[in-house]
């Protein structure tokens, strides 16, 4: 009898041939300890590399929101403290730090809003396939055992909570609109110095702040939640022209969601480090016009 192929999907989503499975070899799947596996690729290597790259996120951003400090320069604002609701800036909407801010805790605006972008990612589709591989080992990769042997799934809790994304992503396009307009004021210099903010220029933060938007626009609006709610759960797109579009464009951004997750990821870190490095002196943002 032919030996049968074990096929996985990879991390592009496309289906892979990983090895042929051997009848002998049946019983050992089932109780594959932990590491143990037939494939002979590096399967290791893109887990490790997702665990360092969200860790190192984790790190610089946990560090940075309780920085309370460098997270402006002129008209720039770092994306990691927009919207400051409270805060010492003349970006403030209500004002400097509360009176009810618990005096255990330092204050950080962007500890005040930081949590609903964080959420969005840590429900997402696509970063939930990512973490569980590369935090939880569950499993580490495609045939390869595992730590645990009951599965989990995400119907019972704890992870039944992840299907909260839905909510998280209606709070995500909120923060865009907020971000779309940090960029655009990244456009209003004040030359005179008078606060005003009337000059218009572009820096190089301005493209920065632009491209922060461009990109965090294309994870978002590449969610496979909101795929479903734009026309995944109608069974006929055909008499409506206008949500079919609107399906066709969320369906191409979705097909390249583990990439806008990257990029997006990589870009809201750098343009928090670019404000913080003009405010703190260390680079010169450069005025273009
Ligand atoms: S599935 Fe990734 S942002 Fe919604």
């Amino acid at each position: 009898m032919q030996a049968p192929d074990i096929w996985c999907l990879n991390q592009h989503g496309e289906i892979e041939l990983r090895g042929l499975l051997m009848a002998q070899d049946i019983q050992g799947l089932r109780q594959r300890r932990w590491g143990e596996t037939l494939r002979q690729d590096n399967w290791w290597a893109a887990p490790l590399l997702v665990f360092s790259i969200l860790m190192s996120f984790i790190v610089y951003s946990t560090w940075a929101a309780f920085q309370n400090a460098h997270y402006e320069y002129q008209n720039y604002l770092s994306p990691f403290y927009s919207p400051v609701l409270w805060g010492d800036s003349h970006h403030s909407w209500f004002g400097a730090q509360p009176a009810w801010w618990p005096s255990w805790l330092p204050f950080s605006p962007a500890l005040l809003i930081l949590p609903f972008p964080a959420g969005f990612r840590l429900t997402c589709y696509y970063y939930r396939g990512a973490y569980y591989k590369a935090f939880w080992a569950d499993p580490p990769a495609c045939a390869v055992g595992e730590p645990r042997k009951g599965y989990l799934g995400e119907r019972y809790f704890p992870l039944v909570i992840q299907n909260i994304h839905r909510y998280f992503l209606y709070i995500a396009m909120l923060f865009l609109m907020i971000l779309a307009r940090d960029a655009y004021l990244g456009f209003w210099f004040d030359n005179d110095g008078d606060g005003s903010f009337s000059n218009f220029g572009i820096g190089v933060g301005t493209i920065v702040l632009c491209v922060n938007v461009l990109l965090l626009s294309s994870y978002t609006f590449g969610c496979h939640s909101l795929r479903h709610l734009v026309g995944g759960a109608w069974n006929k797109l055909s008499g409506s022209p206008i949500r079919s579009k609107c399906y066709g464009c969320v369906t191409r951004l979705n097909g390249q969601h583990m990439r806008w997750a990257w990029l997006s990821l990589f870009w809201v870190a750098f343009s928090d480090i670019y404000v913080r490095l003009c405010s703190m002196g260390i680079w010169h943002d450069f005025r273009i016009l």
